[in-house]
């Protein structure tokens, strides 16, 4: 489904300040896969990201998604087939428009959409599909985004970048900066949608015990390279304490810092 080959990217080039984000990374994606992704501060996770996603080009390398070669493709027509969320619960959707207004746009909805409103038809599509998220959102169809906790866009944002069935969904630390209860709930919707539409996924994630649990398959990231890739039984039988042994093995360096040893969730 996702091919990257030789993926090279290097800021600030010839300067002091060079440094080389990505380096040579290959990683192969088949349909379906739910990958989380690990790695210290600055090891090039959000980078591969931003590689994909096509916010600049390679300097080296592929990419491919679906059998399409995406390595020059325009970020905003990589975006109509890769679903993205960020940290910050306040991009992805538009605060001053109401959850059903956002979720017409997302879903492609937005012809008439300012004359005429939303069609009751959506409506009911939108209200069910929020139902299972037991945040009673599908109640509030009329409120503006902007009104919404933390927890709750990035639950809304969800829904709007995969409602059009994206060809890859890329998480970017989506709950890190929700509350421990938000979190865990956003989490559970994760997992929920993912597998539910068996979406192509690839989750950035500080908390090892949530990368090991969640997906099917755990990469690591060191140096804008990947330093381990488990899957199967090998991933199972893994602990938070065997992952940072080998990580230190690889020669990683100091990957604990207290976020990651202490969240539980
Ligand atoms: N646009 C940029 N310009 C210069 N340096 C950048 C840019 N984006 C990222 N970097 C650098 O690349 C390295 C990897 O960053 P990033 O991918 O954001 O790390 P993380 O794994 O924490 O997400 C860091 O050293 C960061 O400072
Ligand atoms: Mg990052």
């Amino acid at each position: 489904m996702l091919e990257i080959q030789n993926a090279c990217k290097t800021f600030l080039p010839g300067t002091v300040n060079e440094h080389v984000a990505l380096d040579r990374l290959d990683l192969t994606l088949e349909e379906g896969e739910f990958v989380t992704i690990i790695g210290s501060n600055g090891a090039g996770k959000s980078t591969l990201f931003n590689a994909i996603g096509g916010t600049f080009l390679l300097d080296a390398g592929r990419i491919t998604l679906g059998g399409q070669d995406i390595t020059f493709l325009a970020e905003h027509k990589r975006a109509a087939i890769i679903g993205r969320l960020f940290q910050d619960p306040m991009k992805g959707t538009a605060p001053d428009m109401t959850i059903e207004e956002n979720l017409a746009l997302a879903s492609g909805r937005s012809r008439g959409l300012f004359r005429k409103g939303v069609s009751k038809a959506d409506q009911d599509r939108f209200a069910e599909a929020l139902a299972p998220f037991g945040m009673g959102l599908e109640d509030r169809l009329k409120t503006k985004v902007g009104l919404l906790s933390g927890g709750q866009r990035q639950a809304l944002t969800l829904l709007m970048s995969t409602i059009s069935h994206p060809k890859l969904l890329l998480l970017d630390e989506h709950t890190a900066a929700l509350d421990p209860a938000a979190a865990e709930k956003v989490m559970h919707i994760t997992r929920h949608i993912v597998t539910r539409d068996r979406l192509t996924t690839m989750m950035i994630t500080h908390n090892i015990q949530s990368a090991l649990k969640t997906g099917t398959r755990t990469i690591m990231l060191e140096g804008g390279r990947i330093i381990l890739d488990i899957q199967g039984k090998e991933r199972d039988e893994m602990t938070v304490a065997g992952l940072m042994e080998l990580y230190r093995r690889k020669g990683g360096g100091e990957l604990a810092n207290d976020r990651m040893l202490l969240t539980k969730d």
